[in-house]
């Protein structure tokens, strides 16, 4: 057995120990993605972070786009390190997390660890530790992701335990997202999504889209289960908020936008965390790629 078999056989968590609460030892680790790119992941990742916080849990905004890192941006921040310092030795994770509002933590990210998928063993074991130490301080980890159904887009989805996609009305995003779905679901065994419908005029368009892509995933790719967790209307506030480098849930928190984000945070909260073993621990480990 090698170490890595070791520490991973260790890290694996029991069903006790994947229900994520306040004195658990897991967080929940959550991935956004959506196929399509400019359908509002970051925002959405940010803001729920940010309800999620002031509904008292403790949240961690992972920055995967290792395209686009903007996580940082639209939070108008200007953070000194990134989780490039962190793996070239140069920064601790703690030196490279920053604080944003609402006391959420952010390991921002880079376009200079695109090959995060690709690290040694010895630094996917050392990103683990400090992961390890800083999960005891953690209810939900959410990771914003690139669009494209690129391997660190599929790394990520397999290293959470849950997955929102993110959806539009627009046909190219259901297609997209079905493209997403289709690969984690054929190619690697992941059979729960969660569905969250962006830009909507309506409730009703929401769940003409949601019906939509369960459909399609019902007719082609069998067995899945996909569920609602929400839509977001078209806000012409969130720009405003994402102009002025600031949250809408936090610069406009009666506006419509930020009320369905906060329902969904609270829907995400009450609901049960999956079950599985195929979970967070996954992080990082050489396997997969
Ligand atoms: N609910 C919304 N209402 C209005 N505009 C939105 C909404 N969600 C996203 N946008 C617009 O889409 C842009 C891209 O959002 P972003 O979160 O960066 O997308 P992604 O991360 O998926 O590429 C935002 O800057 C904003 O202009
Ligand atoms: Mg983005």
């Amino acid at each position: 057995m090698t170490q890595a078999d070791t520490l991973r056989k260790m890290m694996r968590p029991t069903a006790h120990q994947a229900v994520s609460s306040t004195h658990g030892t897991q967080p929940r680790v959550v991935c956004i993605t959506s196929g399509k790119g400019g359908v509002g992941k970051s925002n959405f990742t940010v803001n729920m972070a940010y309800a999620l916080a002031k509904l008292g849990k403790k949240v961690l905004v992972l920055d995967a786009d290792l395209n686009l890192a903007n996580v940082d941006v639209l939070l108008g921040m200007t953070p000194k390190f990134n989780l490039h310092h962190m793996f070239t030795g140069e920064k601790s994770l703690q030196e490279v997390m920053v604080t944003g509002p609402g006391g959420i933590r952010i390991l921002p990210g880079s376009s200079g660890i695109m090959e995060l998928a690709n690290l040694t063993e010895n630094q996917k074991l050392y990103f683990l530790s400090e992961m390890e130490e800083l999960n005891q301080q953690l209810d939900v980890m959410l990771i914003d992701t690139a669009a494209g159904i690129n391997e660190n887009v599929i790394y990520f989805n397999l290293a959470a335990q849950e997955r929102i996609v993110l959806l539009t009305p627009e046909p190219t995003s259901l297609t997209d997202a079905y493209a997403l779905i289709k690969v984690l679901s054929t190619r690697h065994d992941v059979k729960r999504f969660s569905i969250v419908v962006n830009q909507a005029e309506s409730e009703r368009e929401a769940l003409a889209v949601f019906r939509q892509i369960s459909l399609v995933c019902d007719q082609f790719l069998g067995t899945l289960s996909l569920d609602f967790l929400g839509h977001i209307p078209y806000d012409k506030k969130l720009i405003q908020a994402v102009r002025s480098q600031r949250l809408i849930t936090d610069l406009f928190p009666d506006a419509a936008a930020s009320q369905m984000i906060v329902k969904i945070a609270r829907q995400f909260s009450s609901s049960k965390p999956t079950l599985t073993t195929d979970g967070n621990i996954k992080f990082f480990w050489p396997q997969f790629s």
